[in-house]
């Protein structure tokens, strides 16, 4: 075998597998999903059992990071025991997970004695009323509820990450972190990104990171960039200069971080996509139902990473969006 490393054409190393679990979800993001969705049937999803032999073999190759993804994550029934089963492969040494943030509260500490110890809870607005506009669902105190109680179980950092969409969550920039400050929460902005359904995406609705960063330092206070920025993350770091914590920007469409990418992606319905963009998939579900062996999957990960495109396109006159919406990705 040529290498047993998961390196790309551009030299990208990748060590990073994200699960969507299911493409489900108990609310209904305009941004990510429409009203009306067909969801998968059941038994198209992968197995506990088999998610779990992807992911051993995909520690042959150095995947040492795990995020669990949906749609919602934590409609999958007993996700806890798949958390607990992917945390001990050894190899593994991170298992995150994100999710809406609703279903979170009485599950924190089950999910945090399962093992897992990264959480990102998506929050794009402090308003309720706002909130059932952007997700067509009541549920904003749950979440708030989610939050906390995920803190109080030890999460640490609890991240809460928030899509910034112009003309929609401008005014939401500063009691999102205001909120953030006062909990000790990572809050990070996302640039809305073409992945939504409905084809409602448009440049002009895109709250730029350095629009939200000037919002931040006229309401709030001066910020500066943190000193222990990770360069593969793909959040640029903040700190307030008054101690009073961090803040990310996720700039994915006026700044793309392709060329750090360390990411590759399964669906609940076993599909490997090396780019949330990709227009291409592999079918790891029809080979591992088909008997290949671990050698074959491994050869299938690897062919997929290879195959990598620099990055994405978005900001190209030529930019295909994908079919897939982002509740069938997962993020
Ligand atoms: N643009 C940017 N971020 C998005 N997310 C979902 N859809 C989009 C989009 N169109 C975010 C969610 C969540 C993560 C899974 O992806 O808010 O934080
Ligand atoms: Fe559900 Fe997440 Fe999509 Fe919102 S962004 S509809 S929470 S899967």
């Amino acid at each position: 075998m040529a290498t047993d490393r998961l390196i790309d054409r551009f030299g990208r190393l990748h060590n990073n597998l994200r699960i969507s679990v299911t493409d489900r979800c108990n609310i209904r993001c305009t941004y990510c999903m429409p009203e009306q969705v067909q969801f998968l049937p059941r038994a198209d999803l992968l197995s506990f059992e088999e998610i779990e032999r992807f992911v051993r073999v995909a520690t042959t190759l150095g995947i040492t990071k795990l995020r669990l993804t949906g749609g919602e994550p934590l409609v999958r029934r007993d996700l806890p025991v798949l958390i607990e089963k992917l945390a001990r492969i050894p190899g593994i040494v991170d298992v995150g997970l994100t999710t809406n943030g609703i279903l979170l509260g009485p599950m924190a500490r089950t999910l945090h004695g399962a093992g897992l110890r990264r959480i990102n809870v998506s929050l794009d607005t402090m308003d309720p009323e706002r909130f059932q506009r952007l997700t067509r669902r009541p549920g904003f105190e749950k979440v708030i509820e989610g939050i906390l109680a995920a803190r109080e179980a030890g999460f640490d950092p609890v991240k809460v990450n928030a899509v910034a969409i112009k003309g929609e969550t401008d005014e939401d920039v500063v009691p999102l972190a205001r909120f953030a400050r006062e909990h000790g929460l990572e809050l990070r902005f996302i640039e809305y990104m073409p992945l939504d359904a409905g084809n409602a995406w448009e440049r002009g609705k895109v709250l730029y990171a350095s629009e939200i960063l000037e919002l931040l330092a006229k309401e709030i206070g001066p910020l500066a960039p943190a000193p222990d920025q990770d360069p593969r993350a793909p959040a640029v770091d903040y700190d307030y200069a008054d101690g009073g914590g961090r803040v990310g920007l996720i700039a994915s469409v006026s700044r793309p971080f392709c060329g750090s990418c360390n990411r590759v992606r399964i669906t609940a319905d076993g599909k490997l996509r090396n780019c949330l963009f990709a227009l291409d998939e592999t079918d790891i579900r029809a080979l591992i139902r088909g008997g290949a062996s671990d050698l074959d999957l491994a050869v299938a990960l690897r062919d997929s990473v290879a195959a990598k495109w620099e990055g994405h396109q978005i900001n190209a006159a030529n930019f295909i969006k994908p079919e897939r919406l982002m509740h069938s990705i997962g993020g």
